[in-house]
């Protein structure tokens, strides 16, 4: 089976091709980054228009990669939600369009979802999995239970984990987009241990997450700091947040590990998605947590944590295969928990 997929819910622009023997044939990205810098985030309707002109464009160029025509699909998907509706509606109706012309059967994928799949596309992961889904929107801890059968223990009861990164950027004055830049700084500082912030929710009953009172201590030294940070003091306190957030994440998904167990005793794998599973120090503190419980610890490459086109695909696939498609009347969907 050969799945273009296409995923285009907020700032990325994307196609790939990938076939359910798992090889990513094409995986072509488009970063509207420069578009978005100057407003310090993601401009909706800027966004919308990016899409529009660039995918037919980057689906011609995915089709080329693969080395494939139209007539050799055997499906597409694109993300129907949740995101950016502007984007999600160019995603839909190009994939849509392409399924019309040839026949072809649609899938609208849950982004969540794809995120949630990913490591069966790269590590082939067998069902049940405890999951780790932290992105710009999202911060949740997940059993995987098969294909659309997800039980949430716990999520986040303010900010998303991406979001706190993204706003404590802005706060040390690193600029947008926050994650990366919050991990660079850190990586330079000289003094890691030098400032003291809180760790909410750690040693608390369930797996919740709360980071608003993380951003809200960071904002309070930048304050003391009579908001003129130097090199040091901004990298020394970026690397005091990502620290707090690995110890933070550690303690949530200890705690789900013994839920997981308690629910599958044979045992599956930790497994780590979403944009900010491309955090070098997060990806560190939890294999080495796995590693303490004796569990296996999945975090797919880098390139497929953050937002990309394979893993639209690949869930596609996964649909597919239990004999699931979607409706051409099928509507975007702004918001859709898993
Ligand atoms: O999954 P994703 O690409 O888009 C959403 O579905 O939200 O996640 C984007 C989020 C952003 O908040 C970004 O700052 C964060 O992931 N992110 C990172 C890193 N790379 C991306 N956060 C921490 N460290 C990173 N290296
Ligand atoms: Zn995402």
């Amino acid at each position: 089976m050969i799945v273009l997929g296409l995923e285009t819910s907020c700032d990325e622009t994307a196609a790939a091709v990938v076939t359910d023997a798992r090889e990513i044939r094409a995986d072509v990205v488009l970063s509207q980054l420069d578009d978005h810098t100057p407003y310090g985030g993601v401009v909706p309707e800027i966004a919308a228009r990016a899409h529009l002109q660039h995918l037919d464009g980057l689906i011609r160029r995915a089709m080329a990669d693969a080395g494939i025509g139209f007539g050799d699909l055997d499906a597409v998907a694109a993300t129907g939600g949740p995101g950016l509706i502007g984007g999600v509606i160019v995603g839909v109706m190009t994939a849509k369009a392409i399924a019309a012309a040839r026949d072809l059967p649609f899938v609208a994928v849950n982004h969540l979802e794809g995120h949630a799949l990913t490591a069966r596309l790269t590590d082939d992961v067998p069902f049940p999995y405890l999951l780790l889904l932290v992105s710009g929107g999202h911060c949740q801890l997940l059993v995987v239970e098969g294909v659309g059968q997800y039980r949430r223990l716990g999520t986040t009861i303010d900010d998303a984990v991406g979001e706190a990164f993204d706003k404590t950027a802005k706060l040390l004055g690193l600029g947008y987009p926050g994650g990366p830049l919050v991990e660079k700084a850190a990586a330079r500082a000289a003094n890691p241990g030098r400032f003291e912030l809180p760790r909410p929710m750690i040693g608390r009953p369930g797996c919740d997450f709360s980071f608003s009172g993380l951003k809200t201590a960071v904002r309070r030294h930048v304050e003391e700091l009579g908001g003129r940070l130097t090199d040091a003091d901004r990298d020394d306190l970026a690397a005091a947040f990502q620290a707090t957030v690995a110890e933070v994440m550690a303690d949530r998904c200890a705690r789900a590990m013994r839920l997981f167990r308690q629910a599958h005793p044979q045992g599956g794998a930790l497994v780590v998605a979403g944009g900010v599973a491309a955090n070098k120090a997060l990806r560190a503190r939890l294999a080495s947590l796995a590693e303490r419980e004796g569990m296996p610890f999945v975090a797919p490459p880098l390139r497929l944590c953050t937002d990309n086109a394979a893993m639209i695909a690949w869930a596609g696939i996964e649909r597919l295969r239990r004999g699931e498609t979607d409706p051409l009347s099928f509507a975007p969907r702004p918001r859709w928990p898993l």
